[in-house]
C-alpha cells in the first residue's frame, strides 16, 4: 500500500488512472470503513482511502482535539484488506491558507444535523469537494449511517455535474445492534451497555410502519421519551422521507427513520430506511 502526503504527488500518482474509487475518512478506521474500502476495490482497480481530521467541520466545543487519532493501526487494517493508497494531507496540503470559499449547502443542510450542527454540511461539501478535486476518482463510497451527508454529497455531485458514482453502503453494526462508530470509543462500559437503546427505538417505529402505523409524530415522542428517561439527552428520532428528508405526506412510502442523541458526553446517530405499505 502506498502513502501520499501531498496533493503533487497525488496527481503525479494517479495521472492516467482511470479507474479511482475514492473513501474519505477521518481515520480511525473501524470495520465500517473497512465495508467502505471494500466495496470501492469492488469498484475500481485502484483505491485511494483519504484520511483528514476537517477540523472545519467540527463546530465549538465539539470533539476536533479530542477525535482519536490513530495513523499507524489504521494504515496496517486498510493494508490488509488491499486498500492499493492512503492520502493523509496535513493542514497545510488541504487548508495553506484560511479557506474563504465554501460550498453552500441548499436547506436540506439546515435540518437535522444541520441544526444541532449549524455549518457541519457546508465545511463537509467543501471539504469533500476539495477531496474530489485532488483525487479525481470516478466512484465514492459513503456510508449510509451519515445519511444526510450521504444524501446531501449526493445532491451536491448532481447539481455540479461531477463525473462521481456516489456508491452507498450500509451500516456495519456490533452484534447489539450499535452502529460501528468512531465516537463510541467514548463511551464508559456502562453506557456501551445502554448505547443499543437508540437502534432499538428506531427499529420499534420501523416495525409499526411496516405493521402500517402513520401516526409518525406519536412515535417519534414516544421514541424521544423512552430514551430520556434511560438518560439520553435526545436531539431528534424522526421519520422523514428518504429524498429531501421532509416530513413525509399522505402516500410517501420511501421513508427513513433518523435519530440523534447524547449519552454522556457521547453524541451518537442512527437511522434505518422504512418501506411504508
Ligand atoms: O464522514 C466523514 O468521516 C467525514 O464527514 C468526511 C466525509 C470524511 C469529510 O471530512
Amino acid at each position: 500500500m502506498e502513502l501520499i502526503e501531498t496533493i503533487d504527488e497525488l496527481r503525479k500518482r494517479l495521472s492516467g488512472e482511470r479507474n479511482v474509487s475514492c473513501v474519505p475518512t477521518m481515520g480511525n478506521i473501524h470495520d465500517g470503513h473497512l465495508s467502505l474500502v471494500k466495496i470501492a476495490l469492488e469498484n475500481a482497480p485502484l483505491t485511494v482511502t483519504t484520511i483528514f481530521v476537517n477540523r472545519l467541520q467540527f463546530g465549538q466545543g465539539e470533539d476536533f482535539e479530542r477525535y482519536p487519532r490513530t495513523f499507524e493501526e489504521d494504515c496496517a487494517k486498510l493494508e490488509a484488506i488491499g486498500n492499493s493508497i492512503v492520502f493523509h494531507p496535513d493542514e497545510t496540503q488541504m487548508y495553506p491558507e484560511a479557506q474563504e470559499f465554501y460550498i453552500d449547502p441548499p436547506k436540506v443542510a439546515r435540518k437535522l444535523e444541520g441544526r444541532f450542527r449549524p455549518g457541519h454540511f457546508r465545511a463537509v461539501c467543501t471539504v469533500v469537494s476539495k477531496l474530489f478535486n485532488m483525487v479525481q476518482p470516478q466512484s465514492a463510497v459513503f456510508g449510509k449511517k451519515d445519511y444526510q451527508q450521504l444524501a446531501i454529497i449526493r445532491d451536491m455531485v448532481d447539481q455540479f455535474a461531477l463525473p462521481i458514482r456516489i456508491v452507498p453502503a450500509e451500516t456495519v453494526r456490533a452484534d447489539d445492534g450499535l452502529a460501528l462508530s468512531s465516537r463510541n470509543r467514548y463511551l464508559s462500559p456502562e453506557e456501551r451497555q445502554e448505547a443499543p437503546r437508540l437502534r432499538e427505538a428506531i427499529v420499534q417505529i420501523r416495525d409499526a410502519i411496516v405493521e402500517g402505523d402513520r401516526k409518525f409524530v406519536a412515535m417519534e415522542y414516544a421514541a424521544g421519551a423512552l430514551l430520556s428517561r434511560h438518560g439520553w439527552n435526545v436531539d431528534y428520532v424522526v421519520v422523514r422521507t428518504r429524498r429531501g428528508l421532509r416530513r413525509p405526506a399522505p402516500g410517501d412510502s420511501d421513508l427513513v427513520i433518523l435519530g440523534a442523541a447524547t449519552l454522556g458526553v457521547t453524541r451518537l446517530i442512527d437511522n434505518l430506511e422504512v418501506d411504508a405499505p
